[in-house]
């Protein structure tokens, strides 16, 4: 897969923590329910590689990325685990030398545009910007594309059902991520039913936008 294939695919995506590997099925179902096609689960708990197996083995068709991704070990776990793509909140030259030789895509984080161009320089032209709303928000996001005009942006940190229309609008923004969608509240509380919904809250305010 290439992140080219993942942003077509993706709308507003999900960025997930997971403790208990149990409640993967479920909540991939309840993802897909609601009509989403891409998530991202964040490697912050000592069950994300096992909850990723999870929700690939009960859910294959679900497009799921590992996040927090910070070397070349995280890199490796989450391939191994079946991650359809790898998310960075950062970048180190290490990372970004290591993703350049790997089949499974990075999306690669950067906050500044000397790191969008260092990004650039190892070939990747698709990127996080985070954490967005602190960074500088809608924006930011603006004015780099004034210089940086091949770039595509995936905004996470702080996007909100209240602003996620003002990174939507911008031509250079592609998709944008977040965690009201599923809350560690509504997972632990497997609220299947309610992370449904918001999804499909989620697909259909990315569609007022972007069509
Ligand atoms: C994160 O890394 O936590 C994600 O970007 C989600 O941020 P959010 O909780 O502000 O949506």
């Amino acid at each position: 897969m290439t992140i080219d294939t993942v942003l077509e695919k993706a709308t507003i995506i999900p960025v997930i923590e997971i403790a208990d590997a149990g409640v993967a099925g479920d909540l991939a179902q309840a993802f897909l329910d609601g009509g989403l096609e891409v998530i991202e689960l964040t490697m912050r708990t000592p069950a994300a590689l096992d909850a990723l197996a999870a929700i690939k083995k009960a859910a294959p068709s679900l497009i799921t990325g590992m996040g927090t991704v910070l070397n070349e070990r995280d890199y490796k776990g989450a391939v191994d685990n079946g991650a359809d793509f790898i998310v960075s909140p950062g970048i180190t030259l290490p990372l970004l030398s290591y993703a350049a030789t790997q089949s499974v895509p990075i999306l690669p984080g950067i906050a500044t545009a000397s790191e969008a161009m260092t990004a650039m320089d190892h070939g990747f032209t698709a990127l996080k910007f985070f954490p967005a709303e602190v960074a500088g928000g809608a924006p930011y996001i603006k004015a780099l594309g004034g210089p940086l005009k091949s770039l595509r942006f995936c905004p996470t940190g702080g996007v909100s059902p209240d602003n996620a229309k003002d990174y939507l609008s911008l031509p250079n923004v592609v998709c944008a991520g977040g965690s009201w969608i599923a809350t560690k509240q509504m997972i632990d509380g497997h609220q299947w039913g309610e992370i449904t919904a918001k999804s499909k809250e989620a697909v259909a305010l990315y569609k007022e936008i972007k069509g």
